[in-house]
């Protein structure tokens, strides 16, 4: 299987990590709450962008991430904020869904990848990748478009970007118009019980949505009530592969 390119510019996305809030209360929170401490594990960071999540992993005393992305700007940007990471960081262009492990990695994070596959093949394809890396019992942390959210239109905008959908029909477009990014980010909708079926016949024993989760330092916080209004745009998963 071969993947698609996508039509955005790493540089504009990295800058857009430290832009809107809820980058650091809601998405790097949940992640990062999610993960608990990473001392001592070996992980792959799946979709991993410029590395932001692969350096803070090592920074707070992963032993080795493996960062793979199909971007070629993503990865050369990724190699360039490598300085100090060298031997504990290493990437690889690929696409997710054609890049096997050995079985080696204790945890794998995926901050957006999983809004790429188009349908139920596809998702059983980055998921059986993403559990090749794994050893047994290793963990799939994942944060993306919540499945569960599904309208017609386009809402967030207060929060930074606007998620424009029409409906739920598997393979639909959603889409990201990020503020400060020329071109949107564009994914596809899959229903929830499509990638629970794609981790289960991959070899996933568990799997778990996480609803997002807020920063404690923001909560009470009134700016955040629509976001987590009924279903926030983004959600959180867990799954983990066969002992
Ligand atoms: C929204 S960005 C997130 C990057 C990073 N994980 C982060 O949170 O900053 C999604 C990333 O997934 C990559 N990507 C999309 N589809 C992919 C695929 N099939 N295989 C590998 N990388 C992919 C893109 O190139 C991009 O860097």
């Amino acid at each position: 299987m071969t993947g698609r390119d996508i039509t955005y510019k790493a540089d504009e996305y990295a800058r857009t990590k430290r832009g809107a809030p809820f980058r650091d209360a809601v998405e790097f929170h949940t992640i990062f709450s999610m993960i608990g401490n990473p001392a001592g594990l070996r992980v792959l960071d799946a979709g991993c962008g410029d590395g932001i999540y692969a350096r803070e992993l090592i920074n707070r005393g992963a032993t080795h991430v493996l960062g793979v992305d199909c971007a070629e700007d993503f990865i050369k940007m990724a190699r360039e904020k490598n300085k100090g990471y060298e031997g504990k960081i290493d990437y690889s262009r690929a696409f997710v869904q054609d890049f096997h492990g050995i079985g080696n990695r204790d945890l794998a994070v995926g901050s957006y990848i999983l809004s790429y596959p188009r349908n139920l093949e596809e998702a059983i394809a980055f998921c059986q990748a993403l559990a090749s890396h794994l050893k047994p019992g290793g963990r799939f942390i994942g944060f993306n478009n919540n499945p569960f959210e599904v309208f017609d239109g386009e809402r967030h905008a207060q929060y930074g970007f606007r998620k424009v959908m029409t409906g739920g029909e598997e393979g639909r477009e959603v889409i990201y118009w990020v503020g400060g990014m020329t071109n949107p980010i564009v994914n596809f909708y899959l229903r929830p019980e499509t990638y629970e079926r794609a981790f289960r016949e991959a070899g996933f024993s568990t799997f778990s949505w996480q609803r997002a989760m807020l920063a404690p330092s923001e909560a009470g916080n009134p700016y955040w009530n629509d976001f987590f209004k009924g279903e926030p745009p983004l959600i959180a998963m867990l799954a983990e592969k066969k002992s």
